[in-house]
């Protein structure tokens, strides 16, 4: 899938690319499964403009779970048929996971975790690596009570359960439908919305000692439930470093998604699949996305 100018879901369609190259340090994988984020049709409307350049046309997606097709110059981390992760962001908008052949430098791939099928994986990096970036970001311990904003999106459950393997007691935010999923989760479930403030307070009366917001608007109850030395951040709100808060932007990094894959070989990380998606429906994974409310992790099929 991919799209020759900026625009909303119409600008995007099934096409034939040429292969694209494998050059030193890199991989090529195919394709198996590759999960949606909302950066995906974020950029794909100019969003990213003012911090990317595009090379189009664009096969936008970031997330990718498949097969080592081909290696480059210089790469000795893999071999063809090594099954692995990656969160394939380029430095340019361009050649991205919604297509049949990706490549990617290893500073961005990783092994597949064992524990995890293939709709699982595709919906690990960029979700996982912003969970785990932002908690480390944030010095999470089992010394902390962590509110967490948005606890039931792609990036929200798996931050739920990344900072529960810590150790830590975790509040996350959730419409009441997802209470549930969250409880299962491990969290304690509070609703967002008018009265967030002393739903919280109920529930932590000294206040919280970390916050991690992964929806944006909510600088205000983030500040009001902080205790003294919180620490806070924000993925998807700038003002955060209004207030002493960092604003948080995630990083390829294989390190990072061994850590996952560890987590998830142990038994403590698991990725909630919305749904799973042929190719050509890519439009609608985005329409749903667009709409806010999917829970965990939206993937597209592409190869088996
Ligand atoms: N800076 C970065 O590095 C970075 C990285 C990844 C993502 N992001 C951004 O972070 C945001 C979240 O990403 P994501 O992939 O987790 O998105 P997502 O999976 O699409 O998030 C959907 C979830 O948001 C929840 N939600 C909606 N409104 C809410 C509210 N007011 N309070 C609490 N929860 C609410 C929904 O729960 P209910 O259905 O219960 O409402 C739903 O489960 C997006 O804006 C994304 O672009 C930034």
């Amino acid at each position: 899938m991919a799209y020759d100018r900026f625009g909303s879901d119409d600008v995007l369609s099934l096409r034939e690319l040429p292969d694209p190259k494998v050059g030193p340090g890199e991989v090529r994988i195919r394709v198996r499964r590759a999960g949606v984020n909302p950066v995906d049709w974020k950029a794909m409307s100019g969003g990213l403009d003012a911090l990317m350049d595009a090379v189009f046309p664009v096969v936008p997606g970031w997330d990718v779970a498949g097969v080592v097709e081909a290696v480059g110059i210089d790469v000795p981390e893999f071999s063809v048929g090594d099954e692995v992760v990656a969160y394939a962001r380029k430095d340019v908008l361009h050649g991205g996971t919604f297509g049949e052949l990706v490549t990617m430098n290893v500073r961005g791939v990783a092994p597949k975790p064992a524990a995890l099928g293939w709709e699982e994986a595709g919906g690990l990096p960029l979700a996982g690596l912003t969970a785990l970036q932002t908690l480390d970001r944030l010095a999470v311990t089992a010394a902390d009570t962590v509110l967490i904003h948005g606890g039931a999106g792609g990036v929200g459950a798996l931050a739920v359960q990344i900072a529960q393997a810590r150790g830590a007691r975790v509040i996350a935010t959730a419409s009441p439908a997802n209470h549930e999923f969250l409880a299962e989760l491990g969290a304690t479930p509070v609703a967002y919305g008018e009265g967030l403030v002393q739903r919280v307070r109920t529930v932590a009366p000294d206040g919280v000692d970390v916050v991690a917001d992964f929806v944006g608007g909510v600088r205000e109850v983030t500040m009001a439930v902080l205790a003294g030395h919180g620490r806070h951040a924000s993925i998807a709100d700038a003002s955060v470093l209004e207030t002493g808060g960092s604003w948080f932007w995630v990083r390829p990094s294989a390190a990072g998604l061994v850590e996952l894959g560890r987590l998830a070989d142990a038994g403590d990380l698991r990725v909630p699949i919305a749904d799973i998606l042929p190719l050509d429906q890519l439009p609608d994974a985005f329409t749903r996305s667009r709409q806010g409310h999917v829970r965990g992790k939206l993937v597209i099929a592409i190869s088996e």
